[in-house]
């Protein structure tokens, strides 16, 4: 997969592609990963790439054409592939476990980082498919909720994972919250591992740890219970 970012602030997510799963799924080109800052693409000597407001108010607006000439080029090096292009915006949809995987199934992503009041919005109706939120919060620029993307999306990818089943356990696979996890030691001053754990009991412990997740779930996130629907081989645990 080819994930291009269209941001002010290359280095950050240059920064952030560099370590973990992430990083080493560059490393092994399971995932490509290049940057376009709009300001390469500015026509004036301050290569400026936003404007003032028009209507009045504080605060700047991306303009069209550094947008549009860093698109072009992203577009250009990917090739002939189809892209998806978002906006990471705080009035985007909310982001969810099901869009990860529904966008870690495309071959080429073009992420916009917006900054300051936003981006001219005649960019965002021509040139942009999806804008997406990581949350109801406001940050102070796009490039973090890049990089949740490019994390959540590239550690989908087919081979970056070690064990293959990892991402099925993760919390939300199943539409749940995820169980427990210990560690050695087995008794510590701050409690025991649970001893269906260390029983060697596969079905039991597959049971346990799929309870455990419709407690927290229950406890923590009860709108999620709404829309799980669990598989065959889970509710076949649960009942025997
Ligand atoms: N840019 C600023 N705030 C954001 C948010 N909550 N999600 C995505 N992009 C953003």
């Amino acid at each position: 997969m080819r994930i291009d970012v269209i941001t002010l602030f290359p280095d950050f997510i240059e920064n952030c592609a560099r370590i973990g799963v992430v990083g080493r799924a560059r490393e092994r080109g399971l995932l490509q990963i290049a940057t376009w800052n709009p300001r390469d693409f500015a026509t004036d000597n301050y290569r400026s790439a936003d404007d003032r407001c028009y209507g009045g108010g504080p605060g700047m607006v991306m303009m069209i054409d550094p947008l549009r000439k860093a698109l072009d080029e992203a577009r250009a090096a990917a090739g002939p592939t189809e892209a998806k292009v978002i906006y990471l915006s705080p009035q985007g949809k909310r982001l969810d476990q099901a869009k990860v995987v529904e966008l870690a199934k495309l071959d080429h992503l073009i992420l916009l980082s917006g900054r300051y009041e936003g981006v001219d919005e005649r960019f965002l109706e021509r040139a942009v498919d999806e804008e997406i939120s990581i949350g109801d919060y406001v940050l102070s620029g796009g490039e973090l909720a890049a990089a949740i993307v490019i994390d959540a999306v590239g550690r989908l990818q087919q081979g970056v994972l070690n064990d293959a089943t990892s991402a099925e356990q993760d919390s939300f696979s199943n539409g749940l919250l995820d169980c427990p996890h210990y560690t050695r030691p087995e008794h510590h001053e701050w409690g025991d591992v649970p001893a269906v754990l260390t029983s060697g009991d596969h079905a039991a412990i597959a049971r346990w740890r799929l309870k455990q997740s419709l407690g927290r779930t229950w406890l923590r996130r009860p709108d999620l219970l709404e829309r799980v629907e669990l598989d065959k081989k889970s509710r076949a645990l649960l009942v025997e």
